[in-house]
């Protein structure tokens, strides 16, 4: 089967975003009160800002009114986009860059499919948007992963057939999301976490095309 489109997570797949979006969710736990490990930043992976905090909220015990939890949301989003504005080229994971290339060579057409709103900003600091025939952010879809919306989106866009894309994907959610999309999904990162993807990278170092073979 000949692979037509390949769609991207940003966070954790093009660059390690995790870390900034862990600093600033545990910065807002310390101002609460309580502590967030890096174990508990796992399942924030992949999903969207406002259930990220109730997550947060559940790991402290803690429950506010919506007024106040959107107040805390934006709080955290100021800080990370602090965070994500002295980004640059050089913290593009590697391989990532060489792998589009390449796809783009063969005419294999490339979309992003990330829950976040702030992609733009990370797109630009990085100038890898024109690597991409689309771009599907967090303020494009309603519906957060694992529903399929973002990669359903962003075949759409790309004018592909669901089962003619391949999704990358380094969260659980985002896998999840792959699968009910009716796309192959490759997991980034580590088997234990991914093992619901057809198959697993760690990374884009020196990855040749045949990942996508299948
Ligand atoms: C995803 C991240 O890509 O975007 C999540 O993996 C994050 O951790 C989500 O919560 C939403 O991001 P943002 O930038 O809109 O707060
Ligand atoms: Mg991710």
């Amino acid at each position: 089967m000949s692979v037509k489109g390949c769609i991207f997570d940003l966070d954790g797949v093009i660059v390690d975003t995790a870390k900034y979006h862990y600093l600033a969710w545990k910065r807002l736990a310390a101002e609460l009160g309580f502590e967030f490990t890096i174990k508990d930043n796992e399942r924030l992976k992949g999903v969207s800002r406002m259930k990220s905090l109730e997550i947060l909220l559940e790991v402290g015990g803690l429950n506010f009114d919506d007024k106040t939890k959107v107040k805390l949301a934006e709080k955290k989003n100021n800080w990370y986009v602090e965070y994500i504005s002295k980004m640059d080229k050089s913290e593009i994971l590697p391989g990532v860059e060489n792998f589009i290339k390449s796809l783009k060579e063969k005419g294999i057409k490339t979309a992003l499919g990330s829950a976040s709103k702030n992609a733009m900003i990370i797109l630009n600091n990085l100038k890898i948007l024109d690597y991409f025939d689309a771009v599907i952010d967090g303020n494009k879809v309603k519906k957060a992963k694992p529903d399929p919306e973002v990669f359903l989106l962003a075949a759409k866009e790309l004018n592909l057939e669901p089962k003619d894309c391949v999704v990358f994907e380094d969260a659980e959610a985002g896998i999840e999301a792959a699968k009910n999309a009716g796309m192959y999904a490759v997991g980034v990162g580590s088997l234990d976490i991914l093992h619901k993807a057809d198959r697993v990278i760690m990374g884009f170092d020196n990855a040749k095309l045949d990942i996508i073979k299948f």
